[in-house]
């Protein structure tokens, strides 16, 4: 992508992005509701054309309509509503999608990826929304793509059915493809992405692998000791970088570099060597937090 953006009437919602994304890796494009993730991955689908700027897509152009019928031939689409037909079962469904493309996958093969053969002859209307997402990555997956753009796969999940989703889509890089993953959760990034791109107001604001981001924009980070209360602050050494009471008896202490080693040797001989302590490292969230002043939780869904 090169200075690509997309203008609504007077909402502009993408403004001038430029990346690109390497074979086989997952590629997280992480931003709140409203930053315009949809609406550059609809680009790349070739659903819509941009307003200014180019993009490629395995070397096709997205803006030649001769091109497009290449991309859509070789991606794989998980758009951020996905439905399938109610009233087919699993397996109807994935043979029904499969025989839109001159070269489909083995619907039993795709099955097994998704972790789905319980479920093979269910109707999708039965489905949860887990196992519905599933239905829609094996659909996806249909044409055997070489890159797979899967628009907020877990978003409205609960914890256990967006893990199950996360184990997929680490077979999917296993087996070598290139995957597009938008999400507004920072842990989702962190946890699959190989590298990162925060979206915000349709700009990119920083990109790099999750660890690159996190030193560069994560602060500092926090040591930790549980339910040491007000009285275990007299026993910290002096001089070291203000220490909070948080959760009216946990102590947090911002470190400076080499701080660590300080504070430990100073309570090692103090009641404080009793207590839980732990060092907390920064995540993707203090690095939306510090770039933007604000958290991507606070959007809402
Ligand atoms: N079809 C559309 N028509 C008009 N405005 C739109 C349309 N789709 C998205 N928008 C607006 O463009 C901006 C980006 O939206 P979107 O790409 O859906 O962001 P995201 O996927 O990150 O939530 C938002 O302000 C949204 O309201
Ligand atoms: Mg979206």
């Amino acid at each position: 992508m090169n200075n690509l953006s997309k203008k609504y009437g007077d909402t502009v919602a993408v403004n001038g992005i430029s990346f690109g994304l390497s074979k086989g890796e997952v590629f997280a494009f992480l931003g709140p509701n409203g930053a315009g993730k949809t609406t550059t991955v609809e680009i790349l689908e070739c659903l819509r054309a941009p307003t200014g700027g180019q993009a490629k897509v395995l070397d096709y152009d997205v803006s030649k309509r001769s091109d497009q019928s290449e991309i859509r031939k070789r991606i794989g689409v998980l758009p951020q509503d996905f439905n399938a037909i109610d009233r087919l079962t699993v397996r109807e469904n994935i043979d029904y999608f499969g025989a839109m493309y001159d070269h489909q996958l083995d619907s039993d093969q795709l099955i097994e990826l998704v972790d789905l053969k319980d479920k093979r002859d269910e109707q999708f209307k039965t489905l949860s929304g887990g196992l519905k997402q599933r239905v829609g990555l094996a659909v996806a997956l249909v044409n055997d793509p070489a890159l797979v753009f899967l628009d907020e796969p877990t978003t409205g999940l609960d914890p256990r059915a967006r893990r199950d989703v996360w184990y997929v889509i680490e077979r999917l890089k296993k087996q070598g493809k290139t995957v597009f993953l938008t999400t507004h959760y920072m842990d989702e990034a962190e946890y699959l992405a190989d590298t990162v791109s925060i979206i915000d107001h349709g700009q990119i604001i920083a990109s790099g692998t999750p660890n690159e981001l996190i030193d560069a924009h994560g602060g500092k980070k926090t040591l930790v000791i549980r339910e040491a209360g007000e009285d275990g602050l007299k026993f910290l050494p002096p001089g070291i970088s203000r220490p909070q009471l948080k959760n009216e008896d946990d102590i947090y202490i911002p470190l400076n570099n080499g701080e660590l080693t300080t504070i430990l040797i100073a309570i090692g001989q103090t009641p404080l060597a009793n207590k839980e302590i732990e060092v907390r490292r920064p995540t993707l969230d203090d690095v939306f937090l510090n770039l933007t002043g604000r958290r991507v939780s606070e959007e809402g869904e």
